[in-house]
């Protein structure tokens, strides 16, 4: 047993050294510090003191895995799961909920201070989510088939297998027992075909209208309509199948095999008709808080042109609009755009219009922008995106980030062409995992 190394004297991978775990890092592990060196394990909680062994060695910091628990932390609950350990699905599983919502605050607090260089952001108190369980209206299970097995579940937290799964609890119940119906009927041969040219297997569930939808990406195109029209049977509410091809062959747009390829959604009263391949945020519960914060920084009066950049269908601009003199939307992909069009205009909202392209290309836009809303996808904006919102001369800017460390390095482009970080608000939309959206405002210096 190693019991203290300095840096001259790293541990080697196989050592089982005793760890106090002292802190959750922004990640699926947590941080003990031997002799000052960082060594991050998964599966521990703060306070938990463990034994380790070391499975990586690097020159500043160590990774290690549990071999055994010595002392229990006070912030250590049940697991939720019996294949939590394998499944790569989700990660804090064992961390009382409280722990993780503070956990997330200071993820957000040290990224915006260490990455944006903010000395002392303004972090508002996270807003939990409503729902700690069974929350996601979406899953992606990806298919393994080896001679006649046939797996459908999440990979695994290490290597590539897929981890097959009867229920995952954070699923919505539709979203469950869609996809255990799905992997029952590519278990039976009359789906065989099927079954081996299977990607992997989207389902979703509107909260709000009950409704079900499920997307097949195929390897290969292969017949499918057989298996749809057995899961319509099947699966009570489901309104359609749709499929694409997988990885560089996929098209633009889902093809639509049985039903509908589109799905109602609310939010609060708001009605939003969503393509099944369009983006829709994935926790309807905690949703309506998120578009609440996003009203509250962007503070409209009524007079202002707003710029919702990486709009998806237009969650926020059919939000604000009614406090808006105009909405101008941008996304880049087809399915959303065309989704936001149409969800503009059945709402009345005349004064909206969308543009089918890249924020970094988007150019000028006609009129003024006096209030933008970005909120692009985990890598977040970057430098050519930032200019190109830049240029329109917007006094605020609402930032919604569902990575803290792309907001962080984004906060910091900001600063130097001119804005100020006034302040920011995680919202809990993913529980169990590390994962946590934040609303963050800037106004022009
Ligand atoms: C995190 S989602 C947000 C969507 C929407 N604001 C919402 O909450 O439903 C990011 C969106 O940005 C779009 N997107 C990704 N890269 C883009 C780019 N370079 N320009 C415009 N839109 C982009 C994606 O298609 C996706 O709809």
């Amino acid at each position: 047993m190693v019991e203290s190394v300095t840096a001259d004297s790293l541990p080697s991978v196989g050592d089982v050294v005793e760890l106090d775990i002292a802190d959750q890092a922004y990640g699926p592990d947590s941080v003990a510090r031997l002799n000052g060196i960082a060594v991050f394990v998964p599966d521990t909680a703060p306070g938990d003191r463990v034994r380790a062994r070391i499975t990586e060695v690097h020159k500043r910091y160590l990774r290690a895995r549990v071999v055994s628990i010595l002392r229990e932390s006070s912030k250590r609950v049940p697991y939720n799961c019996p294949i939590a350990h394998q499944c790569g699905g989700c990660q804090w599983q064992y961390l009382a909920y409280d722990e993780q919502l503070r956990a997330k605050e200071r993820a957000v607090r040290d990224a915006l201070v260490r990455i944006g260089g903010w000395a002392d952001p303004d972090v508002r108190a996270i807003i939990a989510s409503p729902r700690e369980w069974r929350y996601r209206n979406k899953a992606r299970y990806w298919v393994e088939t080896a001679g006649d097995q046939r797996r459908i579940g999440y990979y695994a937290r290490s290597g590539d297998a897929v981890v097959p799964i009867e229920t995952c609890p954070l699923n919505m119940d539709g979203v469950d027992t869609t996809l255990t119906t799905v992997g029952r009927l590519i278990a039976s041969e009359t789906h065989r075909d099927v079954a081996e040219s299977l990607e992997s297997v989207i389902a979703r569930e509107s909260l709000g209208s009950g409704e079900k939808a499920v997307r097949l990406i195929l390897r290969r195109e292969v017949p499918v309509r057989a298996f749809a029209e057995a899961l319509m049977r099947e699966v009570p509410a489901l309104v359609g199948v749709t499929y694409n091809r997988a990885g560089r062959n996929a098209m633009r747009r889902d093809r639509v095999v049985v039903g509908s390829g589109t799905l109602t959604e609310y939010v609060g009263a708001l009605e939003y008709r969503v393509s099944v391949d369009s983006f829709f945020q994935i926790n309807p519960f905690a949703t309506p808080l998120l578009v609440d914060v996003v009203r509250e920084a962007a503070a409209l009066d009524g007079v202002e042109s707003v710029l919702e950049a990486y709009g998806g269908v237009g969650l926020s601009g059919v939000a604000l609009a009614e406090r808006a003199s105009r909405v101008t939307l941008v996304e880049a992909d087809r399915s959303a755009a065309n989704d936001a069009r149409r969800i503009f205009s059945k709402r009345g909202i005349d004064s909206a219009t969308v543009y089918e392209r890249s924020v970094d290309d988007m150019g000028d836009l006609p009129g003024g922008v006096d209030v933008i809303v970005c909120d692009p996808p985990r890598q977040g904006a970057g430098r050519d995106g930032i200019a190109a919102l830049n240029r329109h001369g917007a006094y605020r800017l609402v930032y919604v980030a569902c990575d803290p460390t792309a907001l962080a390095r984004d906060s910091a482009i900001l600063r130097d062409a001119g804005w100020n970080l006034h302040w920011a608000r995680p919202i809990d939309l993913f529980p169990q995992t590390y994962h946590v959206e934040t609303v963050a405002l800037f106004e022009r210096r």
